[in-house]
């Protein structure tokens, strides 16, 4: 099949190139000149593990193919994939412009049958408002071509994107005409061979499922977040809590893990745009108000536990952090808690040294030459003069520190952990001051 992807960021690169790898035809568009740049120089502009190599094979296949002209993009697929960024308005509602422009496009140029699926996240009634676009592009050429709007939500994770998407726990296809049906069932065959993983359903409950699979796993965070600290409070062990309740197949233990708030792109924007989609129906979301606010807390807690040990006036002082990424295996910083802690330190006084296997890069282009923030080449090297280590990523390297090393290197003997990394025995055993979320 001859497939456009638009908007090449993680969604669109990791799509395009799983469809390329299973042997379809795939042209990648990006209005982002510069990605386009680097991946028809060979490389990837996104950390994504085993994602450059697949790209590389398919591009040398000739099935994968980038571009940044509209015109040549519509030409190319039957199939046009909208992949571009729903990032929050104002207001924390979904921001479509990217969405419509895309659409608009593909009405500017299309000459013969299209289905174009959305694949960004997207409030319901989306659907209908590309179909508009389409609609009037076409009507103001004075063309009458037939098209199909499909919404087929992604649920990948970054960090283990190709995997997800190679190896699917579902396809949510949601459709009002079977040519398209059938159509999107040709796509997905190869990454359904194990059985069928394609669910079928009307348009609106295809865009409602994916924030609300979003929401449900921010919801067991906050929970589990605001269950950590009362566990502090009362002098309870949230690991032991944890084990005691993920047992019960109704609950499970994934998504029990307590920390420093969920960040990244997807959480916190989605969240938010479905309060506000609720909202402007007049159908407040309460529990979803709570997960955001307690969230919001939750970004803020190591910094309430080092106001606790340092006091609120930081001046002078110097923090040494472990993990820049939002989580590990990417170096997505979008709404990152490290993000969160480094302003946090700065608006104290303190200064940061930090180290982050992947997002460094990243760090820089957010933070550009601030002299508050240096960098170093290894964990260890973030230590020398810092008054306390702080961890926000649960980087693997970070699992198995030389705690009697660390020991040495701080000025003080502390570690406040946002991720629960350590026994918290094990660490006190060194002599270490450990403030984890939630742990005894
Ligand atoms: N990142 C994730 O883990 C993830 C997972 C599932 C769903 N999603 C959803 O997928 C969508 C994309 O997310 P992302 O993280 O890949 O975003 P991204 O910001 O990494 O990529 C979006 C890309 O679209 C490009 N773009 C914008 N307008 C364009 C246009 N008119 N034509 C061509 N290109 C255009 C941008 O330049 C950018 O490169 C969002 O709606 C997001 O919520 C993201």
């Amino acid at each position: 099949m001859k497939i456009s992807v638009i908007g090449t960021g993680y969604v669109g690169l990791v799509t395009g190139t799983c469809l390329a790898e299973v042997g379809n035809d795939v042209l990648c568009l990006d209005l982002d000149a510069s990605k386009i740049r680097i991946l028809r120089e060979g490389g990837i502009p996104i950390h994504e593990p085993g994602l450059l190599e697949m790209v590389q094979r398919n591009v040398a296949a000739g099935r994968l193919h980038f571009t940044t002209s509209i015109e040549e993009s519509v030409a190319f697929g039957q199939v046009q994939f909208i992949a571009v960024g729903t990032p929050p308005d104002e207001d924390g509602s979904a921001d479509l412009q990217y969405v419509t422009a895309a659409a608009r496009n593909i009405g500017r140029h299309m000459n013969e049958y299209k289905v174009v699926v959305d694949k960004s996240t997207v409030p319901v009634g989306t659907a209908d408002k590309v179909r508009e676009a389409l609609q009037q592009e076409l009507a103001r050429r004075g063309v009458d071509t037939e098209f199909s709007v499909v919404s087929n939500p992604e649920f990948l994770k970054e960090g283990a994107a190709v995997e997800d998407f190679m190896r699917p726990d579902r396809v949510v296809v949601g459709a009002d005409d079977e040519r398209a049906v059938n159509l999107m069932r040709e796509l997905y065959a190869p990454f359904n061979r194990n059985h069928d993983r394609l669910v079928v359903m009307d348009i609106r409950s295809a865009e409602l499922t994916k924030y609300a699979a979003n929401c449900m796993l921010a919801t067991r965070i906050s929970f589990m977040n605001e269950l950590a600290n009362l566990a502090d409070k009362l002098g309870a062990d949230i690991e032991q809590v944890r084990l005691g309740i993920g047992s019960d197949p109704r609950i499970g233990y994934h998504f029990l893990y307590p920390g420093c708030g969920y960040g990244g792109s997807c959480f916190p924007k989605d969240v938010q745009a479905l309060i506000r989609a609720a909202d402007s129906i007049g159908m407040p979301l309460k529990v979803l108000n709570a997960v955001e606010e307690a969230n919001e807390t939750q970004k803020r807690i190591l910094l309430e536990k080092i106001k606790g040990r340092f006091g609120a006036d930081l001046k002078g002082k110097h923090f040494a952090l472990w993990g820049l990424a939002f989580k590990p295996n990417t170096d997505d910083m979008r709404a990152a808690s490290s993000r969160v802690v480094i302003e946090g330190l700065w608006a104290m006084g303190a200064t940061v040294t930090t180290y982050d296997p992947v997002a460094m890069t990243e760090s820089r282009r957010i933070f550009g030459n601030d002299p508050r923030l240096a960098y170093a080449d290894s964990p260890m090297d973030t230590l020398n003069n810092a008054d306390a280590l702080v961890i926000a990523t649960e980087w693997k390297e970070f699992r198995a520190p030389d705690f009697e090393a660390v020991k040495a290197a701080l000025k003080n003997p502390v570690v406040f952990d946002g991720r629960n990394m350590y026994e918290p025995a094990r660490v006190k055993a060194h002599g270490i001051e450990y403030f984890a979320i939630g742990r005894r």
